[in-house]
């Protein structure tokens, strides 16, 4: 056989191998990155940071690296009161999201605005900072934008962290969605079906930019949560459900989550998990009239990131 064969069959074979790469990879991709950051997008971005999951900054998923989302009731660099705003706070040297980052994931006029009027031109991930999801008409369209309130503001980490009304370790908690693997039964995908009666809306494509990873789950054992925090705002039925949801659903095939409060509670009284699983069986059997106290979790605890997590899925 001639060499001639080999050739335009190497040649025959690069041309379809190129081919179905561009169909399969680039094409989408450029359509993938035409799409702008909705307003979600960039709450997300800003109150998850960089990754979620396995990434140098937080090698052992302990939910480090992570941006700190406050509410703020009063300018912290005046004192003066405001309406409730949300702020992203990032301590000194923690990880930026990829928006910042990469300027094409934000889309090109969300990306403008940011950098204009949102001045995140200055943004040092030495330095720290804190952020504000705001939106401006932009051609004559609502368009959202990421505003460096510690330059067009003057909001220091310090000041902002000092004037917050309420601390919100979203970030954090969604590495322990991860780490926890409650993916394996949740979702955080309404889909366009009868879905959304009981969800929610369904996300849309522009709400994912910059986000990773989005856990969507796949095997829905259990409800939706990307809406959570909107049908369920209780704080303690959160707590009880995470440290044993047998107590509020006496059928539920949820495991149980209580280690993630440490060895102490919230007043540094050591948790006795033995103790409580002894009382609970009472309870189970009719030898006690209540189920035993739920220890009231730790500001720095696993489980409060978590219930943090869930509460801030509205
Ligand atoms: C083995 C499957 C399973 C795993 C793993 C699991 N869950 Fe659940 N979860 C359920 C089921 C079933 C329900 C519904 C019954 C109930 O409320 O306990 C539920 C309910 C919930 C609810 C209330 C939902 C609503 O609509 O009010 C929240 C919040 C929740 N889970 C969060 C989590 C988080 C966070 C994790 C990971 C730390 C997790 N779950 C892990 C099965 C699971």
């Amino acid at each position: 056989m001639g060499f001639r064969e080999y050739r335009v069959g190497s040649i025959l074979f690069g041309v379809a191998l190129s081919t179905s790469m561009m169909i399969t990879i680039y094409f989408p991709g450029l359509d993938i990155s035409s799409v702008s950051s909705t307003s979600v997008a960039l709450e997300k971005q800003l109150t998850y940071g960089k990754t979620s999951a396995f990434d140098y900054g937080d090698l052992f998923l302990h939910g480090d690296d992570k941006p700190i989302k406050v509410t703020l009731k009063k300018d912290p660099a005046t004192g003066a009161a405001i309406d409730e705003v949300s702020a992203y706070v990032f301590k000194p040297g923690t990880s930026l999201p990829s928006g910042l980052v990469h300027k094409h994931i934000l889309g090109a006029a969300v990306q403008a605005l940011s950098a204009s009027l949102g001045k995140t031109g200055q943004v040092s991930e030495e330095k720290g900072g804190v952020f504000l999801v705001r939106s401006s008409i932009k051609d004559g369209v609502e368009t959202p934008y990421i505003e460096f309130a510690t330059a067009t503001r003057g909001w220091s980490v310090n000041a902002t962290l000092a004037a917050a009304d309420q601390k919100i370790l979203a970030g954090s908690g969604k590495t322990m969605f991860i780490r926890e693997g409650c993916w394996w039964c949740h979702t955080l995908l309404p889909e366009g079906t009868h879905d959304w009666q009981s969800f929610g809306r369904p996300p849309v494509l522009g709400d994912f930019n910059g986000e990773s990873p989005t856990a969507f789950g796949s095997d829905r054992k259990a409800p939706d949560l990307l809406h959570v925090g909107s049908r369920n705002s209780s704080r303690e039925w959160m707590t009880l459900h995470f440290f044993n949801p047998r107590l509020v659903q006496p059928h539920s095939i949820m495991p149980r989550y209580d280690y993630l409060w440490g060895p102490k509670d919230a007043n540094g009284k050591k948790i006795d998990l033995k103790k409580w699983d002894e009382e609970f069986d009472a309870y189970r059997e009719g030898d006690r009239i209540y189920p035993p106290e739920v220890p009231e979790p730790p500001a720095d605890s696993e489980a409060r990131m978590l219930i943090d997590f869930a509460l801030n899925l509205k």
